[in-house]
């Protein structure tokens, strides 16, 4: 079977959870220590995100054990077609999987791998533009269950015809490699493609989530649709978020509603939610500085607890590579799915009083020793959210350096 197919470029066997797949023999393809070489390789693949891949097979799975039911795929840029090839091999319930990319050296090599695996019954993969590929199902008899758009950049080009692709209560998974202009180092890019105002704050990363979300939710309210943000994380160099969207007009007003506004203290560090922005600037209620905002974005949950509870339970069940990562990543989540909006980083506090940066664990109970709400965040090792204003915060890290 290996012998049959030639790619016409160096690739190899790779084995990732249950498949094994043929790739693009990435080393083949870097002349320069710069490069960057799943894309400059003829099909895209990229070993760092088998953890993306992990994590898209338990929420995937988690869905599926919730409404109980076989469930039907897509991922229509599907590359070497390992993530829909694995969605196939490894989620109880996968009916079919459809797998689609523009590329047609993508659609021959994931064709083969299908078949490498036994799996050519199961995962349908086709020569198109995702866009087409999507819009072709439609029609409320040809939706999926679920979608993963999985693109190179910014997913927001997809978003609408993912939408509508999607049956009532379906779940999308989305990835967004983009965070120049999502950490708002690009902030005029954010708002061309995100319709949001991004800030280069240290918990940046958050609102790059609670951007993408806020814009699946606006696509998605022009279909009457509502959307409910079940997971979400950020790791390396990307975003993910996985919406559950629910069909209604009611559901679709409900999350328009939660979209809104981060305003934020570049002085004192004080951040709040807002519904509404107005004309004239806002002053920090601390501090009295005028304070810059983000959005609009997302502000209701981005992690739900019931859902990281049978993403958790799903990750006992396997055997993954990143199984103790995930594990991880799982737990953290879990405690942030209640707590408030946006976190501190304690390397910026330490640096704006000039002083040594204090054991996370220590400033969480120092600031639970006060009453306060304080937990950890997977956006960042030395990052804690708490309700505790800003100025309470720098004050107790103040004092626990004092003491140390
Ligand atoms: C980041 S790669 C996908 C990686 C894959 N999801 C994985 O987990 O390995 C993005 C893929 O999208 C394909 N692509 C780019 N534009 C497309 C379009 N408009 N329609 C379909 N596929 C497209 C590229 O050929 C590339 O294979
Ligand atoms: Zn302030």
């Amino acid at each position: 079977m290996e012998g049959e197919f030639k790619a016409g470029f160096p690739t190899e066997i790779v084995q990732e959870g249950k498949v094994k797949v043929l790739a693009p023999k990435l080393s083949a393809f870097v002349t320069q220590p710069t490069d960057y070489a799943p894309s400059k390789a003829p099909v895209f693949y990229n070993p760092v995100m088998e953890l993306n891949r992990d994590i898209a097979i338990l929420a995937f799975q988690a869905y599926q054990r919730m409404i109980n039911r076989e469930i039907t795929l897509c991922e229509p840029l599907a590359g070497t077609g390992i993530r829909g090839i694995r969605f196939a091999a490894e989620i109880q319930g996968a009916k079919s999987v459809l797998i689609g990319d523009v590329s047609e050296r993508a659609v021959e090599l994931a064709g083969y791998n299908a078949r490498l695996n036994g799996l050519q019954e199961r995962v349908t993969v086709q020569h198109e533009d995702a866009n087409r590929l999507l819009s072709d199902h439609a029609a409320p008899h040809r939706r999926f269950d679920a979608i993963d758009v999985d693109p190179f950049g910014s997913p927001v080009l997809y978003l609408d015809s993912a939408i509508r692709a999607l049956r009532d209560n379906g779940l999308l998974a989305v990835t967004a490699t983009d965070l120049a202009p999502l950490c708002g180092v690009h902030p005029k890019a954010c708002v061309r493609k995100y319709g949001g105002k991004p800030l280069r704050a240290e918990y940046c990363h958050e609102l790059a989530v609670r951007l993408l979300a806020g814009c699946i939710a606006a696509v998605a309210a022009k279909h009457d649709i509502g959307i409910r943000v079940v997971f979400s994380h950020s790791t390396d160099h990307y975003i993910r978020v996985y919406a559950q969207i629910v069909y209604g007009a009611k559901k679709a007003d409900a999350s328009v509603k939660s979209l809104g506004y981060i305003l934020h203290c570049f002085n004192c560090l004080h951040r709040e939610a807002a519904k509404a922005l107005f004309a004239k600037s806002v002053e920090c209620p601390e501090c009295g500085s005028k304070m810059d905002y983000a959005g609009p974005l997302w502000l209701k949950n981005i992690f739900d607890k019931g859902f990281c509870e049978l993403m958790t339970k799903e990750n006992m069940h396997r055997a993954l590579r990143n199984s103790l990562k995930i594990a991880k990543l799982l737990s953290t989540a879990k405690e942030e799915a209640e707590a408030p909006a946006t976190y501190y980083v304690l390397d910026k506090i330490s640096d704006k009083l000039a002083l040594p940066v204090p054991a996370v664990n220590a400033v969480l109970q120092v600031l639970r020793d006060n009453g306060f709400t304080a937990v950890p965040t997977h956006f960042n090792s030395r990052g804690i959210r708490t309700d505790a204003p800003a100025l309470v915060v720098q004050k107790l890290v103040q004092r626990l350096v004092a003491i140390a």
